[in-house]
């Protein structure tokens, strides 16, 4: 049982959403356009705010339903919801249904976090959106939400959430190498999502 559930959270994760909403709703891969990353970001980059609202969503909730697997089939005490979520993630970010190659890993991270502890999640969203609204750079917001959620789960001395969180974060981090580089240089772009346009 143990083993379905994690591929089943795997396979969920996976679900292209960024891919699926573009070729369907629009006839683009938004692979070719803006960073090319699978995700929200560039979602809104490239189609525009619905569509990034839309992935957006459905990435942060496949997160959510993953790690949310263990109590719709009544196996709380075989997993924990944190490390099937884990599952969810790498499946977003190296998904099976589109070569591997996914988004960062902050959408699907924040979805399985709202399973386990909405509160935490509500820190996260607060402080992506103040670090948004000063810094502008959708990147270094993820980043630094990630570094506030490992601070506070410091606080509750909840073990598994801890070792988790400091996971994801760090996964989050990694991910975003390229980001980091451009940020340096002074290169990274910074939000235009009122806009819509393709690069
Ligand atoms: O969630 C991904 C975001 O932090 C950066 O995406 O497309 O700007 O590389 P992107």
């Amino acid at each position: 049982m143990t083993v379905f559930l994690v591929i089943l959270a795997y396979l969920l994760g996976s679900i292209p959403f960024a891919l699926i909403v573009g070729k369907i709703g629009y006839g683009i891969d938004i692979r070719e356009h803006g960073s090319g990353n699978l995700g929200g970001t560039n979602t809104f980059r490239v189609l525009g705010k619905k569509a990034g609202l839309i992935v957006t969503s459905a990435d942060i909730l496949k997160g959510t339903l993953a790690a949310s697997l263990p109590l719709i089939f009544g196996q709380e005490d075989l997993i924990h919801p944190l490390l099937i979520g884990i599952a969810a993630v790498i499946g977003h970010t190296y998904p099976i249904f589109a070569k591997f190659k996914g988004g960062k890993a902050v959408a699907t991270s924040a979805g399985v976090l709202l399973a386990y502890s909405p509160l935490l999640f509500i820190i996260l969203i607060l402080s992506f959106f103040v670090s948004l609204f000063i810094s502008k750079y959708v990147s270094l917001s993820s980043m630094i939400a990630g570094i506030i959620g490992i601070i506070y789960s410091l606080f509750t001395g909840d073990i598994p959430l801890i070792i988790v969180i400091s996971l994801l974060a760090s996964f989050v981090i990694y991910r975003h190498r390229s980001n980091i580089s451009r940020i340096i240089n002074g290169t990274e772009p910074k939000i235009t999502w009122m806009s819509k346009k393709k690069s």
